[in-house]
């Protein structure tokens, strides 16, 4: 078992690749992570798309005016996919198994970014996830939550800084009200 609390301290977003390809069995491990991702009442609400072609890519780079571009340059991209009629949580599902996949990229030493598509337009305002729908077949019923771009790491970006934690965000026993800052005269 390698250690997991260290995985998560090196996760970070990679949005620059190298043009390497990713090797079957690394493939087959990132989709098997989404299928393993627990879901609401295990109704596994999601469906997958994968994308390695190159001309495929650079449209579903043009899916947001900000954000999405690196998917271009990225070697795989999963478009994660949530059946409304499926599960109320849908969302919730989708975005499980998303950082699912994210979290076995970095165990295997690949870089990878999410690339939020629910709620997004495209630059002409066009709702991003109808984009994505009319470009990959995708019926109605499923909304385009993510699309999660993998790659080899073409940048190399520190891990978490544990001085940048927020604890002030965890309340102990029950919330507790943030202290009023104390007024300066000056
Ligand atoms: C729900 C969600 C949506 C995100 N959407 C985008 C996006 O559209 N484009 C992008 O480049 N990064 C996106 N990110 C990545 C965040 O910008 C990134 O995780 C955050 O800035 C923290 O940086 P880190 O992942 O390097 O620690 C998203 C992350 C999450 C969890």
């Amino acid at each position: 078992m390698g250690n997991f609390a260290a995985l998560i301290k090196r996760r970070r977003s990679t949005r620059k690749f190298t043009s390497q390809l990713l090797k079957p069995e690394q493939v087959e491990l990132i989709l098997k992570a989404a299928l393993m991702a627990p879901s609401s009442k295990g109704k596994n609400s999601w469906q997958f798309v994968v994308v390695e072609d190159k001309e495929m890519l650079l449209k579903l780079s043009h899916s947001k005016t900000h954000g999405s571009a690196f998917l271009e340059g990225c070697a795989l991209a999963v478009v994660v996919l949530g059946s409304v009629m499926e599960s109320d949580v849908w969302v919730e599902d989708a975005a499980v198994a998303s950082i699912y996949m994210q979290l076995q990229a970095e165990d295997l030493g690949l870089g990878s970014c999410w690339c939020q598509i629910r709620n997004r337009q495209t630059e002409d305002g066009t709702d991003a996830s109808q984009y994505v729908r009319e470009l990959l077949d995708i019926p109605y019923q499923l909304e385009v939550v993510s699309i999660i771009g993998f790659g080899y790491k073409g940048q190399e970006r520190k891990p978490f800084d544990e001085s940048r934690l927020q604890w002030e965000k965890i309340h102990l026993g029950k919330y507790h009200l943030p202290e009023p800052k104390e007024e300066t005269t000056e």
